[in-house]
């Protein structure tokens, strides 16, 4: 299982410190939630936070972009140090050109789908994309119940990987812990983000290690 835990939860105070925790840790990656207070109703971080995360890491930052006008800040994201470049599919009108420059950036693309999006609507692009988040939480906070209905969605989601013969990796995102990791991992989820369940517990880098073996 790919780990990515959300910076989200972490002590802003104490970035560098929690930075280099997870640094040390079996994390593979380190989840960066932007948010713009426009596409969610929630204000996160931008580009000196990511900058000051980059500096301490040579990680790969899996940056989850929950902001309108993505495509607007692409490159200021790649130049912040992004190498996995999410955006969400209902943010996106030109979703096909959004990838295509993400990907000619050098980074990875990824596109989240909301509680609500049918992944259907990734047909025509699947094969474009690195990564496919699906958000098992309305996006905008840490720390929300699980959306039990992401586990079947996740399993259909890989149905439709093996027919359209697209090599994505399933990533879901929102009340990730040991329980629901366990289901996520059994319906074909190959990356678990997780913020408060790692931050929140008394050891993260167990946590984290425990997460991996799911
Ligand atoms: C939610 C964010 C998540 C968040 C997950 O909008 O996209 O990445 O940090 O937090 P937990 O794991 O606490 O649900
Ligand atoms: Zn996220």
């Amino acid at each position: 299982m790919i780990v990515s835990p959300s910076v989200l939860s972490c002590d802003f105070g104490n970035i560098q410190r929690d930075t280099l925790m997870l640094h040390h840790s079996t994390a593979d990656w380190l989840h960066i939630d932007v948010m713009d207070g426009v596409f969610v109703p929630n204000i996160s971080f931008g580009f000196p936070v990511l900058q000051a995360i980059r500096k301490h890491t040579d990680k790969i930052l899996d940056v989850h972009l929950m902001i309108a006008n993505p495509d607007a800040y692409i490159e200021d994201f790649q130049k912040s140090g992004a190498d996995i470049l999410t955006v969400h599919y209902e943010a996106c009108t030109h979703l096909h050109r959004t990838i295509s420059r993400i990907k000619e950036l050098g980074m990875k693309a990824g596109v989240a789908l909301n509680p609500h999006t049918p992944i259907e609507v990734l047909s025509e692009v699947a094969n474009l994309l690195d990564l496919v988040l699906i958000m098992s939480v309305n996006p905008g906070f840490g720390g929300q119940k699980f959306i039990a209905a992401a586990t079947d969605k996740v399993s259909r989601l890989k149905t439709l990987r093996t027919n359209l013969k697209a090599s994505f990796i399933i990533e879901v995102d929102g009340g990730v812990n040991l329980e629901t990791g366990a289901q996520l991992a059994s319906a074909g989820a190959d990356a678990l983000v997780a913020g408060s369940f790692v931050f929140g517990a008394p050891d993260p880098v167990a946590t984290i290690a425990a997460l991996k073996s799911l």
